[in-house]
């Protein structure tokens, strides 16, 4: 159960390249809100068992890694980014690529590994209120968030985005690769026994195939100030 039921949460739950990432950071700072990136956490756990050369299926290992590693989210001087610290290094732009989210998806399914991060996440709920953007935020983390969305799009248009991303970050890719890779990554987090990827009864639906950024957040927005 969280420890502030009184601050506000909106859970923003789906796959990945369904906008997620993007659509939280910008309802957050329309409503002036903390933001919690659970799939960041995922990401460093992975990457600090990986750094340290862990086997990621020994789960007695990886739930030790998960319970010791640091992960600190530090807001750049000029707000246009934040950067996560991974005991004590900087890690961003390593935690962005698809092996930090295979690696990621991989110790995600660990029960053990996913209850370690549980009062971190519960700590992010704090006033005036909170975006959580994640795969459970509405069915386990926050159950009681007053607001919740399940964002998805097809794969064909996930595929897209990410690629898009990548390009425009340098990084070298296939589309028909990372199509393949995320509808394998889907099926593993939605089949997983422990918090698969599925929306909350009570939330509110929205395939953003053929969307514009701006006009996913106005619904998501609608739903808070509905
Ligand atoms: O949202 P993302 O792509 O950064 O997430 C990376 C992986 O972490 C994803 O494949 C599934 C996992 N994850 C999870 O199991 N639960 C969350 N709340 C967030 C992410």
């Amino acid at each position: 159960m969280s420890p502030s039921p009184s601050v506000p949460v909106l859970t923003i739950d789906g796959p990945s390249g369904s906008g997620k990432g993007t659509v939280s950071r910008l309802v957050a700072e329309r409503l002036g809100w903390r933001l919690l990136d659970s799939g960041a956490l995922y990401r460093a756990v992975g990457y600090a068992a990986g750094a340290e050369g862990l086997d990621l299926s020994d789960t007695e290992a990886v739930t030790r890694c998960a319970r010791e590693t640091r992960i600190r989210f530090q807001a750049v001087a000029d707000g246009s980014d934040t950067r996560v610290l991974v005991n004590g290094h900087d890690a961003t732009d390593e935690l962005r690529t698809e092996t930090a989210g295979a690696a990621a998806s991989a110790i995600a399914s660990i029960p053990s590994v996913r209850q370690a991060l549980v009062d971190m996440q519960l700590a992010f709920r704090k006033a005036p209120g909170l975006v959580a953007d994640g795969r459970d935020m509405g069915t386990v983390i926050f159950p009681d968030a007053p607001y919740k969305v399940f964002l998805t799009a097809s794969a064909a248009e996930r595929a897209q985005r990410r690629y898009k991303q990548l390009k425009e970050k340098g990084l070298s890719v296939t589309l028909g690769t990372l199509k393949r890779e995320i509808e394998a990554r889907d099926a593993r987090d939605a089949s997983r026994t422990v918090a698969p990827l599925k929306p909350a009864a009570d939330a509110v639906f929205i395939d953003t195939t053929g969307m514009g950024i701006d006009d996913v957040v106005a619904k998501v927005l609608a739903v808070v100030q509905s």
